[in-house]
């Protein structure tokens, strides 16, 4: 087993942070808008293709096929929905990256290595210093994703929950990033379903794309998606090698659950208050459906969906209720 480094120390031969930011920028930036700046992963070695392919058997070893998805998207454009592209077999897709049109994500490798946890582990050390606050007491979920891209794919239009950094370290990539508050580019029934587990629930409206920023990615680079900020990512013409440092956080949740308690007040014809907008109703929203959490999950979608499927058949049997004791008396309008 591998030592683990001391995250004080860093990996850089002259002990170089591995963010090359300046705490300004980034405390300005951080969850709110996307911004780029450089870093140095390339110095802990542990992203060239060997290396990935090493993990690779490390994960499929301990049986984790659920850490891996391999997919076809030479089909695909930024306008296809996720979940729609065929999967392909991993291990012989990420040795013939240079010939498939494939897309390769290795997901939580820090649970396989302890090269890469501590890699982690530095990450969020040098991101308390420049954020000044400790990040790592308020992250309920994190994930250390490895991407590995052939070239010209294209990943469709999404959100995601996260907080995220997505480094390059191999290739160049665009990767196009909207405002996460832009309620007319992702409506609020589209932000609602994405938290009911519709990954792809996310609409892309070509017509507002001048609205996003491309970031044009090469080895060295690093951008920030703020959580819930749209985004669409084309691989250059050669294989891309990119990591994506996500991780979730106990006021991000809060919003999720805000966003759950809305969806379920929707399929009663109510029309709910957006999150943000009456920190009361916020507060009874985000209590409701938190008591219905899962106080051990193993999994994002145990953490995310378990209030919302144990709601989801008390909530039908109240709507029939409803529906029955409401004829007659004309639709439902309140706000809530
Ligand atoms: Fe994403």
């Amino acid at each position: 087993m591998q030592k683990h480094v001391d995250p004080a120390k860093g990996f850089a031969p002259d002990n170089a942070p591995l963010l090359q930011v300046s705490a300004e920028d980034f405390r300005a930036n951080f969850n709110k808008r996307s911004f780029e700046f450089r870093h140095r992963l390339q110095d802990t070695k542990l992203f060239e293709i060997d290396q990935l392919i090493e993990l690779a058997d490390k994960i499929l070893a301990a049986g984790a096929t659920d850490r891996f998805a391999a997919v076809n998207y030479r089909q695909a454009n930024v306008g296809t929905k996720i979940g729609t592209t065929p999967n392909l077999g991993l291990r012989e897709t990420v040795s013939k990256l240079d010939q498939a049109g494939s897309w390769v994500k290795l997901s939580r490798v820090q649970d396989f290595d302890p090269k890469y946890t501590a890699v982690f582990d530095q990450l969020l050390f040098e991101m308390e210093g420049l954020l000044n606050q400790p990040l790592r007491r308020e992250i309920t979920w994190s994930t250390v994703t490895i991407f590995l891209a052939s070239p010209k794919i294209a990943t469709p239009f999404h959100i995601d929950h996260e907080s995220n950094f997505l480094f390059q370290l191999q290739g160049d990539k665009d990767v196009c990033l909207f405002d996460p508050n832009d309620r007319e580019l992702v409506n609020d029934k589209e932000v609602e379903a994405f938290y009911l587990g519709n990954a792809g629930a996310a609409t892309y409206k070509e017509h507002l794309q001048a609205r996003g920023t491309v970031y044009r990615l090469t080895p060295g680079d690093v951008v920030h998606h703020p959580p819930l900020a749209p985004h669409w990512v084309k691989n250059g013409d050669n294989i891309s090698v990119s990591v994506s440092v996500a991780f979730g956080t106990k006021p991000l949740e809060r919003v999720a659950r805000i966003y759950q308690a809305n969806s379920l007040l929707r399929t009663f014809g109510l029309a709910p208050v957006s999150p943000g907008l009456s920190p009361t109703k916020d507060k009874i929203k985000a209590a409701f459906v938190s008591r219905f959490e899962n106080r051990n999950p193993r999994s994002y979608a145990d953490l995310m969906f378990t209030p919302v499927n144990r709601l989801r058949k008390p909530i039908e049997l109240a709507k029939r209720v409803i529906r029955r004791s409401a004829q007659g008396r004309g639709s439902i309008k309140t706000t809530v």
